[in-house]
């Protein structure tokens, strides 16, 4: 590993600034806006699961093998959570052991070894502080930190590969939507699924992303904002939307479908469980139906890049019911909670953000 400020300074070039000095705070989406470095660790064949240390590099292209296990048969698992800038110019990551521990649960599944919690902490910590000028001024947005791991040894028949690569890349980011913060329109898909019991819908692998791509793109062409799913076994309870959870509001009540193997389990959306108890609610997480969606007084969804998404709208078998509420009053007072805890606005009671 360079020493961080050697590596770090030849980042300041006049070009780099230039690219900085270009950037728009004020209205990012949230698309890739590279960055100067990316982390990189190796477990290698014959390391019995354990990765060695891993380093910082320029951000570029890598290069794989062409018959590695990502590439071939799907070996793949990908986290994501952001950093924020303080008003005192320190940053804050939310709850960043909760994604380490969510990597080391899904590598289980996917039959991938996986970086210790600590080792996963520090690379995001170091990846975060090389590319700390990135990170949007308070208020601004976030800088969304993206570890992958996968298998980048070469297999040919179907088995584990037998090398696997942990990278972490970041980018600045603003709102998910197009919508911004207004609420977004959902069609709820009655073919497709994203996901089923025993498969591994309740893990972030990179195949349940591509498995949403048709009824995301054919929903976006019709002018939705994104897709909610079903479950494929009764087609009549809610599962997840595209990227993100789903929350149903009828009165003091909010409930979210349980996460038994097919829904992500989400730490925004464990967080925003945790927020709406302390606010008084009554926070269920069990079966949502269809019926409960078309009934409720507010629908929102969570996820770390959708943070608190309220729902305007949800088409079901061609029907819309729209939410009398638009931002309902629920979803705003929670998105202020958590973004305030994340920003550093707010006592940490919960020690959630650790502060780089
Ligand atoms: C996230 O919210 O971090 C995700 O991983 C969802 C992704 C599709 C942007």
């Amino acid at each position: 590993l360079q020493p961080l400020s050697a590596t770090l300074s030849d980042a300041h070039s006049e070009t780099e600034n230039v690219e900085l000095a270009d950037l728009d705070w004020d209205n990012l989406g949230f698309g890739l806006q590279t960055t100067d470095y990316m982390y990189v660790m190796k477990c290698p064949h014959g390391a019995e699961g354990v990765f060695s240390k891993g380093e910082l590099k320029r951000f570029g292209n890598i290069e794989l093998n062409p018959s590695a296990g990502v590439l071939n048969y799907g070996q793949g698992l990908f986290e994501g959570l952001k950093a924020y800038r303080k008003h005192d110019g320190n940053i804050l990551l939310f709850r960043p052991q909760e994604n380490a521990l969510r990597m080391r649960m899904g590598a289980e599944r996917m039959c991938m070894p996986s970086p210790a919690v600590e080792q996963f902490v520090e690379a995001v910590k170091e990846t975060v502080l090389a590319n700390k000028r990135w990170v949007p001024p308070p208020g601004k947005g976030s800088l969304y930190i993206r570890p992958l791991l996968m298998g980048s040894g070469p297999v040919l028949g179907l088995a584990p590969a037998p090398e696997y690569t942990f990278l972490i890349y970041a980018s600045p980011v603003g709102n998910y939507f197009k919508e911004g913060l207004a609420p977004i329109n959902l069609i709820v898909e009655n073919e497709l699924h994203r996901a089923t019991p025993g498969g591994t819908g309740g893990v972030k692998t990179i195949g349940n992303y591509t498995a949403v791509l048709k009824a995301q793109s054919a929903a976006k062409a019709r002018g939705y904002s994104d897709v909610l799913y079903l479950d494929c076994v009764h087609k009549k309870y809610l599962e997840e939307v595209s990227s993100c959870n789903i929350f149903v509001v009828k009165g003091n009540v909010i409930s979210t479908p349980a996460v038994k193997g097919t829904i992500l389990p989400g730490i925004t959306r464990k967080s925003i469980i945790d927020v709406g108890r302390s606010q008084g609610f009554q926070v269920e997480e069990r079966l949502v139906s269809v019926d409960e969606l078309l009934d409720a007084d507010e629908v929102f969804c969570t996820g770390t890049a959708v943070v608190v998404s309220p729902v305007g709208s949800v088409t079901y078998l061609g029907d819309r019911v729209s939410y009398r509420d638009g931002v309902g009053a629920v979803s705003q007072q929670l998105h202020t909670a958590l973004t305030r805890l994340q920003m550093g606005l707010a006592e940490d009671e919960m020690n959630w953000t650790v502060e780089l």
